[in-house]
């Protein structure tokens, strides 16, 4: 596997790549970014192409209160998991390399969707997002990119970018992968003490809850919310939000919407944890 860190080193390998399926991550890798790594094995085998990953955690999409400065770099273990998943190369810059004349003054910004759910409570989170995987598009030119459903709201503002934009790149979106108690992989899950690993299930069996709840037949979607959200604070956790929406452009779910998804946030102890769960009502 190819280590590239300079954008010099990744166009050479680009100009020589043929059909190119993409990964990109922040590091810190586990099985969830991994199958993103399989899927993307699988499409470019068929082309006859190559794979690549970066590792880069994107200064511009964390808030001046998280967790850039501790965001868990492993890099050399990192890059045994990519080689053993075939990926081909990865791309590793500095943050010099990537932001080279100081701040960013150009953006992309996405639309109101950057402001709601997630993006309530990380301002500029979803802009730098965007940002940057314009930016890691613009150096990669791949034919196709994954993505995890485990970061639905990520995924809607990407599909949505590309298309508007017109990039010529296919997105692909990953189903999430869990521990054997439910818990949705996450690099933050580090953050947590054994007893609030142990917690950390309720989260998913919170969403699996309201799953049941409007297969039943239940339509108050906020009050239904609300009294999870009450349930999972009492438990110890503070949670930003859980809300139901439709799956096309995550607006408030109406009634008559069958095709959901019910996505929450919530913190425990260091860990600011995010799932969600699709719901065919
Ligand atoms: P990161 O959090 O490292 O995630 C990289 C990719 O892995 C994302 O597409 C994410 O949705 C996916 N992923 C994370 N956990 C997963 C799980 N349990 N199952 C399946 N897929 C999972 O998301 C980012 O990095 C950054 O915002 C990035 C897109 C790289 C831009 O900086």
């Amino acid at each position: 596997m190819q280590i590239l860190t300079t954008v010099a080193e990744l166009r050479a390998w680009r100009a020589q790549a043929g059909h190119v399926a993409f990964v990109p991550t922040m590091g810190n890798l586990h099985s969830g970014h991994i199958a993103l790594c399989h899927e993307a094995r699988n499409r470019a085998t068929q082309k006859a192409g190559k794979v690549i990953a970066s590792i880069f955690v994107n200064p511009i999409q964390f808030g001046p209160n998280e967790d850039l400065s501790k965001y868990p770099r492993t890099f050399d273990a990192d890059c045994e998991k990519l080689q053993t998943a075939g990926v081909d190369a990865v791309f590793h810059p500095g943050v010099e390399e990537l932001y080279p004349y100081g701040p960013q003054q150009y953006f992309v910004e996405p639309p109101e969707l950057q402001n709601r759910l997630c993006g309530e409570f990380r301002p500029g989170h979803f802009r730098g997002v965007a940002t940057v995987v314009t930016k890691l598009f613009n150096l990669v030119q791949p034919d196709v990119a994954i993505f995890g459903k485990k970061d639905y709201q990520q995924l809607k503002v990407i599909e949505g970018m590309v298309r508007d934009l017109n990039m010529p790149v296919e997105i692909v979106g990953i189903d999430t992968e869990r521990a054997d108690d439910g818990l949705a992989l996450s690099s933050r899950n580090g953050y947590l003490t054994d007893a609030e690993r142990a917690e950390a299930p309720q989260l998913r069996r919170t969403l699996e809850g309201i799953r049941s709840a409007v297969q039943q037949g239940e339509r108050d979607y906020a009050s239904l919310c609300e009294r999870a959200c009450a349930e999972l604070d009492a438990r110890g956790w503070k949670t930003d939000y859980i809300r139901i929406t439709n799956r096309m452009d995550l607006q408030a779910a109406t009634v008559d919407d069958r095709a959901l998804v019910v996505l929450a946030a919530s913190q425990l102890g260091r860990a600011r944890l995010i799932d969600n769960l699709e719901i065919d009502a």
